[in-house]
């Protein structure tokens, strides 16, 4: 069942992603080579919780942080550690969940450690490209899996691959609600976008082929191949006007 919500409510969850955005950039600027994933983690969430927030992934189904931290071939969901140190020439996926006045926000960046290879860099950007696309399909009418589809052509375009295992999803007072939102098409199908709907849009794209690992911490999801992966996330909300990206300002 979707559930809409009303302008009164869409202001609360923007401001929730706002929360959520400041606290990436603020993780943005101390990832640096030598900081450690769980260093990254306590930043966050010290912030969140010094603005009346609440981490929305700590504990939630037993995680165990307030970031995901997913580096390189790892493509979401890695668990922040004391012993894993950034290095040079990284990406890292950074992905947050914030609960204010009742509301989730969720949102992700996959962030360039100092210098990283061209090929890094061209898949890190050719991914926020998915989603910046996809956000344009966020409108009254439009069906469901055209974002997917957007995803998908835009991504496999690129000589890149989406992920097929993990999706995005409707969110509101929970984090997870319907509908998952594939990153990947055929298009026109699924129900109709009405305003008030909120779409978490998450891309997850491939540097080689689509399939998916986990790793044995029952979370960890990294490519078969061994090759990057990059992820970036959006809490976009639909209007009569078009979407409007939560917490980043625009519509
Ligand atoms: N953006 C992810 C999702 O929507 C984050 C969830 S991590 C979890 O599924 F630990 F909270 F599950
Ligand atoms: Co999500």
């Amino acid at each position: 069942m979707m559930i809409l919500k009303t302008p009164e409510e869409l202001a609360i969850m923007d401001r929730a992603n706002a929360l959520l955005h400041e606290t990436l950039r603020l993780v943005a600027s101390a990832a640096k080579p030598g900081v450690s994933t769980k260093e990254l983690d306590r930043i966050a969430e010290e912030h969140i919780c010094s603005r009346g927030g609440k981490p929305a992934f700590l504990g939630y189904r037993g995680y165990p942080a307030t970031l995901c931290t997913s580096a390189n071939d790892v493509i979401v969901h890695g668990i922040p550690s004391p012993s894993q140190l950034l290095r040079e020439g990284d990406i890292l996926g950074v992905d947050c969940g914030v609960i204010l006045d009742g509301f989730v926000g969720d949102a992700a960046v996959t962030l360039a450690i100092g210098e990283v290879p061209a090929e890094a860099a061209r898949l890190m950007r050719v991914t926020k490209e998915c989603l910046d696309l996809a956000v344009d399909f966020v409108r009254p009418g439009q069906r469901l899996t055209d974002i997917g589809e957007t995803i998908q052509a835009h991504a496999e375009g690129a000589g890149f691959s989406v992920v097929r295992e993990l999706v995005g999803h409707g969110i509101g007072r929970a984090m997870h609600e319907d509908p998952q939102v594939f990153n990947y098409g055929p298009g026109g199908r699924g129900p109709e976008l009405r305003p008030g709907l909120v779409l978490a849009i998450e891309p997850m794209v491939n540097a080689g082929k689509a399939g998916v690992s986990f790793d044995d911490d029952g979370w960890t999801a990294r490519t078969e191949d061994g090759k990057l992966s990059a992820h970036f996330e959006y809490s976009v909300a639909v209007t009569e006007n078009g979407p409007w990206v939560l917490g980043v300002g625009g519509r």
